[in-house]
């Protein structure tokens, strides 16, 4: 089992350059912007994005010095994407803390989230890529695309799982797969492997999202860092649900749909209907589909020879089917 401290303890060179070098990037003459910046990217983030994109450059062979300050071009972005979503979400807690937005309220939330996501770009124009500048514009829109898809579904408990997948692979997994492939970008790597790491980074993106839905089903609030049953109390109907609904009696499905459109569900009908999803099966069989992605994320990097940082890229990617939060 992969957890996430062994991946600390293995990458911990990587991970204190990377937290120097968010650290440096907030500096602002304006205090506001450096606390709410502080409070969202220093303490319990993962880092998983910028690890996924140094251990991509290292797999390319990249050549500069300034692997790590482009790395936390990655973290700006999801950090910004995880400032605004927490307002459109209404959401409390990120990442066992109060939210920005509950701290802040949610003008300096947007705000912040606007102040970090120029932060990438200017440090992006710094590398002077185009390529890489029109891939992480690219994945941008593709966020707010899917963020805007997410909106339009609230609430619709006809969801097919052709739009979930359609929604998580914008929301998502485009921001993971930009971090792999412009690893190979910036390292000048070659159409081939940009693609194996696009290709590898989607993939690995769409199992992290899987396992996000999931969890908010079957974790526990304590070592999730924010409540669970999350999802649907903000009207979004996910994996977990989906596969579940059909399983249902028609009048069963449709006084719960019914139940929880309303504002009368009550905490007893949430711990219900997760009693229910969990006892249908579906929570074991996303957790093979998640594996599954896991393993054809694997094949995609078949092109590139055996190596220490290819191994370190296979045990990320399992860890994303192994966490706990
Ligand atoms: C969290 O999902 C949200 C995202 C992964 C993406 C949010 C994207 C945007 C707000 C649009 C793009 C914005 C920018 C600045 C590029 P979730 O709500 O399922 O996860 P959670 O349970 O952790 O909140
Ligand atoms: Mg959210």
């Amino acid at each position: 089992m992969v957890s996430h401290r062994k991946i600390l303890n293995k990458h911990r060179e990587h991970f204190e350059k990377i937290n120097e070098e968010l650290t440096e990037g907030l500096s602002s003459r304006i205090a506001l912007i450096e606390d709410i910046g502080n409070h969202s990217l220093l303490g319990h983030g993962k880092r998983l994005r910028p690890l996924f994109f140094v251990l991509s450059c290292e797999l390319c062979n990249y050549r500069g010095n300034d692997l790590h300050k482009l790395s936390t071009i990655f973290e700006y972005i999801h950090t910004a994407s995880l400032l605004h979503d927490d307002v459109l979400d209404n959401a409390d807690m990120r990442r066992k803390k109060p939210s920005a937005n509950n701290v802040w309220g949610n003008h300096a939330a947007v705000l912040e989230g606007d102040f970090l996501y120029s932060k990438s770009f200017s440090l992006a124009v710094g590398s002077e890529n185009l390529q890489f500048l029109r891939r992480l514009t690219e994945t941008t829109t593709k966020m707010a695309e899917g963020q805007v898809l997410e909106l339009i579904h609230t609430h619709n408990w006809s969801i097919s799982k052709g739009e979930y997948l359609e929604i998580i692979t914008a929301k998502t997994a485009v921001l993971i797969s930009a971090a792999c492939a412009c690893g190979a970008i910036i390292s000048g790597a070659g159409e081939e492997a940009t693609q194996s790491l696009e290709r590898f980074g989607l993939k690995v993106g769409i199992a992290f999202q899987l396992m996000d839905d999931l969890l908010d089903y079957s974790a526990s609030q304590e070592t999730l860092g924010k409540p669970v049953g999350k999802d649907l109390k903000e009207g979004k109907i996910t994996l977990p649900l989906i596969y579940t609904l059909p399983t249902l009696e028609g009048a069963k499905r449709r006084s719960l749909e019914e139940l929880f459109k309303s504002s009368r569900a009550t905490d007893e009908d949430y711990r219900d209907l997760i009693a229910l999803v969990k006892g249908n099966g579906a929570i074991e069989r996303i957790l093979r589909e998640a594996r599954s992605y896991t393993e054809e994320a694997a094949k995609c990097l078949s092109p590139f020879p055996e190596s220490n940082v290819k191994e370190d890229l296979l045990e990320l990617n399992r860890y994303v089917v192994e966490r706990e939060y």
